[in-house]
Formats: C-alpha cells, sequence, structure tokens
C-alpha cells in the first residue's frame, strides 16, 4: 500500500496562528510561538499543521485580506520564521500546510490601490469585479449579500472625486473579490503557488473554493437572506461551473510537487456537486461540513457520516472530518456546553477519529475548550459591524489557548492584554494541568491519536454499519468497534476488549453521551 498518500488518514491539527502561543509579548500569537510549542504537537501526534493566513495583511479578516500573497506579516515573524518553523516541523515528521486566499484579495492589495487610482474602464479594474450601479449609479450593480452582513457591493469614489462604479466583495468591504476571468489572476496565483511550494511548504487549505468563479451577467439571488452555514446550492454567488477551471489550473501546477496536498473549503451539499471538486485533476481533498452541522442525534450523526463517505466516493478521493474550525462555535458548547457538552464532543472526537480519511482538529479542542462568551466592547469579528451588532461573529472560538498558570494569560503571552480576553476560570484546562491528568480531555485525544495510528487498519474508505437501537450507533473501521451513546440510558457492550472510551463506563455499561472503541475481532 505504498501508493497512498500521506494525507489520506491523516491527522491536520489547524493552528489559528493569533490564538496559539504569543512569543514576542504583543499580546498576539504568532510563528516564533508555534515553534516554541511544537513539543505539544508532536506529543499529540499529529501528521500536519494548516495554517490559518499568516501572509501580510491589515487584518480587517484576521488574514483573509490578503495584501501580499508571498510574504509573511511582521505580527507573525516575516518569512524567516516561516522558514525556521518548516524545518523544524519536518525535523519532527510534521507537515505544513497553509491557508490560500484566491477568491479576493485586501483592498490594501497594490493591485487594487491602482484599480481606484486608474478609474474606469482600466486595465487594473479588470483584476477585480466592477461594475456600474442601477438607478443611475446610486444602487448596486445587483442583490448579492455579503456572508458578512450587508450588501455584497461598495461604491468607490473616482479619481476626480465624484461617486463612481461599485465593486463586489462576498466577504468584508476590505476583501475585493477577484476577476477570475482575467488570466493575470491566474497567473499571479501559480506564482504564489509555486512560491511556497518551493519553499518546502507541504500544501495548501484553499479558501472559498467554491467561489472564484462568477456567472455571466451576475443574477441577482433569489433569496438574498441565506446563512454561510444554510448556504443552499442555487445561490449564484457559489459554485459556478466556471470554478472547476480554475481547481485543474491549480492542480496542475501542483503535480509538479508531488509532495502537496490540496484541501478546499466547498461549502457544497449536492453530492455529485461536491465530487466535481475531487475529480482526479481537481482538489485532492475538500472539507465536508456535514458533521459540523449535526446535532448529537444518532441518526443524524448517521446519515452525516454515511453522506460524507458517499459524496468521496463518488470522487473516488480521502473523505475528510471536522467537528470544529475557527468560523464555527465549539463543539463543547453546540452540544449543550458544560459537563454534558464536553462528554459528547469527546464522544464525537473518538467516532471521528474511528471514521477512514483525514481528520482536522482545531487548536484547543484537544483540551475540551468551550466558547466564549465575550463582551461587546471587544469584538473584532467584522460580522459585528457588518451585521449591524446583530451577529456577534466568530470571536468566541478564537480566544488564546491556555498554557499554563492559574490566571489569564495562562502561559499565552508574557503581556496580560491578549488580542482577545481569556476567561480567569480556564485553570483546569490549560495544558499543563491536564497534561499528568490521565483522565484529561487532553490525555484522551493523545492517546485516541496513538490508537488510530498504531491499531486502525484504513484497507478502504468505508465503515460498516452494524444493528443497533435508535439512539446508538454501533459501525466497524478499519477492525475496530465503535460504538456511540446518544440516547438517555446505559447500554450493554459486546464483550470484545475495550481499546478507548471517551468516558468510564459504569458497571461494564456505555452510560450516555459516550463512545468506546473494542476490538473488533
Ligand atoms: C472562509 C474562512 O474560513 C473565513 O474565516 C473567512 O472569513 C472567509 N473564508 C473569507 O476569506
Ligand atoms: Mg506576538
Amino acid at each position: 500500500m505504498t501508493d497512498i498518500p500521506w494525507w489520506s488518514n491523516a491527522i491536520f491539527y489547524q493552528i489559528y496562528p493569533r490564538s496559539f502561543a504569543d512569543s514576542d509579548g504583543d499580546g498576539v500569537g504568532d510563528l516564533g510561538g508555534i515553534l516554541v510549542r511544537l513539543d505539544h504537537l508532536s506529543m499529540l501526534g499529529v501528521d500536519a499543521i494548516w495554517l490559518n493566513p499568516v501572509m501580510v495583511s491589515p487584518m480587517a479578516d484576521h488574514g483573509y485580506d490578503v495584501a501580499d500573497p508571498r510574504d509573511i506579516d511582521p505580527l507573525f515573524g516575516g518569512l524567516s520564521e516561516l522558514d525556521r518553523l518548516v524545518e523544524a516541523a519536518h525535523a519532527r515528521g510534521i507537515k505544513v500546510t497553509m491557508d490560500l486566499v484566491p477568491n479576493h484579495t485586501s483592498a490594501a492589495h497594490p493591485w487594487f490601490r491602482s484599480a481606484l487610482s486608474t478609474g474606469p474602464g482600466s486595465p487594473q479594474r479588470q483584476r477585480y469585479i466592477f461594475r456600474d450601479g442601477r438607478d443611475g449609479g446610486t444602487t448596486p450593480p445587483n442583490n448579492w449579500v455579503s456572508v458578512f452582513g450587508g450588501p455584497a457591493w461598495t461604491r468607490v469614489t473616482e479619481p476626480d472625486g465624484t461617486p463612481g462604479q461599485w465593486y463586489l466583495h462576498l466577504f468584508d468591504s476590505q476583501q475585493p473579490d477577484l476577476n477570475w476571468d482575467n488570466p493575470a489572476v491566474f497567473e499571479d496565483l501559480e506564482t504564489t503557488l509555486r512560491f511556497w511550494l518551493d519553499r518546502g511548504v507541504d500544501g495548501f487549505r484553499i479558501d472559498v473554493a467554491h467561489g472564484m468563479a462568477k456567472p455571466v451577467g451576475l443574477p441577482d439571488m433569489i433569496n438574498p437572506g441565506i446563512e454561510m452555514l444554510n448556504a443552499d446550492d442555487e445561490d449564484p454567488r457559489f459554485n459556478h461551473d466556471g470554478v472547476h477551471r480554475i481547481h485543474r489550473g491549480i492542480r496542475s501546477v501542483l503535480d509538479d510537487y508531488p509532495h502537496a496536498v490540496s484541501i478546499g473549503e466547498i461549502w457544497v451539499f449536492d453530492n455529485e456537486d461536491f465530487a466535481k471538486y475531487l475529480r482526479p485533476d481537481e482538489l485532492h481533498m475538500g472539507f465536508n461540513f456535514r458533521l459540523v452541522r449535526t446535532e448529537f442525534i444518532a441518526a443524524d450523526i448517521r446519515n452525516a457520516i454515511a453522506n460524507s463517505l458517499a459524496a468521496a466516493a463518488l470522487a473516488q478521493a480521502s473523505p475528510t472530518w471536522t467537528l470544529s474550525n475557527h468560523d464555527v462555535e465549539r463543539e463543547v458548547t453546540r452540544y449543550g456546553g458544560g459537563t454534558r457538552g464536553l462528554d459528547r464532543a469527546r464522544a464525537m472526537a473518538l467516532v471521528m477519529l474511528a471514521l477512514p480519511g483525514a481528520v482536522f482538529l482545531y487548536n484547543g479542542e484537544e483540551l475540551g475548550l468551550p466558547n466564549v462568551d465575550l463582551p461587546d466592547d471587544v469584538l473584532q469579528d467584522p460580522v459585528w459591524e457588518r451585521s449591524g451588532h446583530t451577529e456577534r461573529g466568530r470571536d468566541g472560538c478564537r480566544v488564546p489557548m491556555p498554557w499554563s498558570g492559574s490566571a489569564p494569560p495562562f502561559g499565552f503571552s508574557a503581556n496580560p492584554d491578549t488580542w482577545l480576553p481569556m476567561p480567569t476560570d480556564w485553570t483546569p484546562l490549560t495544558v499543563a494541568a491536564q497534561i499528568e491528568d490521565p483522565t484529561s480531555t487532553l490525555s484522551f485525544f493523545r492517546a485516541a491519536l496513538k490508537l488510530r495510528r498504531s491499531t486502525f487498519r484504513f484497507t478502504d474508505r468505508d465503515v460498516q454499519w452494524l444493528p443497533s437501537d435508535a439512539d446508538v450507533l454501533v459501525f466497524l473501521s478499519g477492525g475496530v468497534l465503535c460504538v456511540l451513546n446518544a440516547g438517555p440510558d446505559s447500554i450493554p457492550l459486546p464483550r470484545h476488549e475495550v481499546l478507548a472510551g471517551s468516558s468510564p463506563l459504569v458497571d461494564g455499561e456505555l452510560p450516555p453521551d459516550a463512545a468506546v472503541w473494542l476490538r473488533g475481532s
């Protein structure tokens, strides 16, 4: 089985660099902080890091607004620090993948600045999506809404000082969408891809991989009230067929670097449509967000898993699994919070880690961190402003990691003034508090990752469902039997050797909100 690529069943660890570890005392995490904390990743046993964007950026969307795609922001330590990180991670056998943002740039990108200064009709404007407004120019060219709230168009002031054209931004107004019909846009992306791959980077997570291509004529949305997590497949802003030509272009570059992987962020829920992105000449893998959207209900979890497996199988691609990331409420909170939320999050982690395919853990998941309720005046996500203070945004899942000690900043930084405040009651959640405790969530993750590596034999990309009560899931995967109890009562288990459990058994039975791995035969 030597032809199985490294990423097929890999554990990726997502690092939100602002929130992982701060090495220079400015209260914001950085690459130097990751270097100092690499032991944590080795101890946990991950195969690869996915770094959220660290390129030069004014940070209007914390790095997803890129002003120079081929340099690292000084806030994170500059290019030399990235080189050091790649080298140090590789020395430990950990791959490094980066976030790539091809749908848009920052409004501070030199291309956008020159698009503004040159005026309507200029070749510089053709790199973005500028249009004249309707009603004599005063209303936006169509009814598209920004994913972050408000209109997806902003009107510019022309070089002569008059109100002028509008530009499209599916996200913040500081993130103008690129015009992917212009060949210069792909040429520049190719330069960027090679720039990082030549430096030893092991691949990319591709932001808004179902965006980029826009339909001719930019037709109105039928339902402009839509939210990101409930994207519908009729939305003209996303999943336009022209996107596949772009992915083929990206893949043709990546094929020059056979060690490198591409994983697309694809909010597309029709399986046939989703699988198109994973054809042999497009992306290697696609994020599938079904589990993230699923409540703790056995039948729904089973459907989400079966559906994700089926979608990937259509393209013979590796499935991918994730329970959380920097855009969604942390799962401990999603599943109800408190002890129950944590029990369920651990149970779901065991389910996820039993599945064939690549698994993406989000920093802090291994500590069982909950979402944080932050006061209004510290919120930074552009969603808060753009929604007119109706959506609090994603800051609550981005609070810095607690490492040690009994008060904020819990070893995250030398500076108590961290970019988002840390809860004072996180003492039991720090890495230091959990590491020696065999019952901690950190020890649980560490043991589960080790077992996944040593015991599972993923010879195919499917699982075998076994009969069970409606509140229970039982499946065989990689030679291991996984049982999840999502019902209200304890359940007896078959007499197999117990390999791991998310909660202790009670009188030999599996309690509610718990999962277990049993030796399959
Ligand atoms: C998806 C990213 O995950 C999110 O954090 C970001 O705000 C948008 N894309 C825009 O780049
Ligand atoms: Mg710093």
